[in-house]
């Protein structure tokens, strides 16, 4: 019993100090050079897991202004309150997938736009299950995820998860989502747009 609550103890702790710093100041975008054409006819997905409400947002700012459709993972599993939040670190940091449900499929789309929430420096177990499942359906990708200021290697992660062309990435900060999600949509409009 003392060891448990030790090791609760140490989880708290250790995901506080995780949020308390700022890896980068600003929100962050790259992308590469991916040249993509059609215009109208590009048929575009934003895919996203929250748990708080933070990365739907940003999915529904992104998905206004591409005019895309939008779709929501769910993680089956309880993420709610406090041992829901220490489950939710302890999973994504071992990679451990979930069970999940969504209503739309990724293959349908010339565009997959996939938002996830950091959770200690890593993917989502939602999202992860999510791009293992897809990623033979999906033709192209965008990432973008939503942290209080310490990224880590999600994004990594989702890149590596996927295998396949990234079109762009961003980093979108919790303070800062509505400012952050209009000026990736604004990107990815100029990169989906014909020219
Ligand atoms: C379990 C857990 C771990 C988290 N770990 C990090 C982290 O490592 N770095 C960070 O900047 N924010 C971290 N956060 C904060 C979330 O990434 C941030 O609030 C995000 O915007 C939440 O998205 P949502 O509202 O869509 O769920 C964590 C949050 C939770 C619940």
């Amino acid at each position: 019993m003392e060891g448990l609550i030790g090791f609760l103890g140490g989880l708290i702790i250790f995901q506080s100090l995780l949020f308390s710093q700022v890896e980068k100041p600003e929100d962050s975008t790259s992308s590469q050079n991916l040249v993509i054409f059609k215009g109208d006819t590009m048929k575009i997905l934003v895919a996203y897991y929250s748990r708080t409400g933070n990365t739907r947002k940003a999915s529904q700012i992104i998905a206004n202004t591409l005019n895309a459709d939008v779709d929501e993972i769910v993680d089956k599993k309880s993420r709610k309150g406090i041992l829901g939040f220490l489950r939710a670190g302890y999973d994504a940091t071992r990679g451990n997938t979930t069970e999940i449900t969504y209503a739309k499929d990724p293959e349908n789309y010339d565009i997959v736009i996939i938002g996830s929430p950091v959770w200690n420096g890593r993917v989502t177990p939602a999202v992860r299950t999510y791009l293992i499942r897809n990623k033979e359906k999906m033709k192209k990708a965008a990432f973008f995820i939503t942290c209080a200021g310490r990224p880590g290697k999600c994004l990594k992660q989702m890149r590596e998860l996927y295998g396949g062309a990234v079109i762009a990435e961003k980093v979108i900060l919790s303070k800062n989502i509505e400012e952050g999600a209009k000026s990736f949509a604004e990107e990815l409009k100029k990169l989906t747009s014909s020219h």
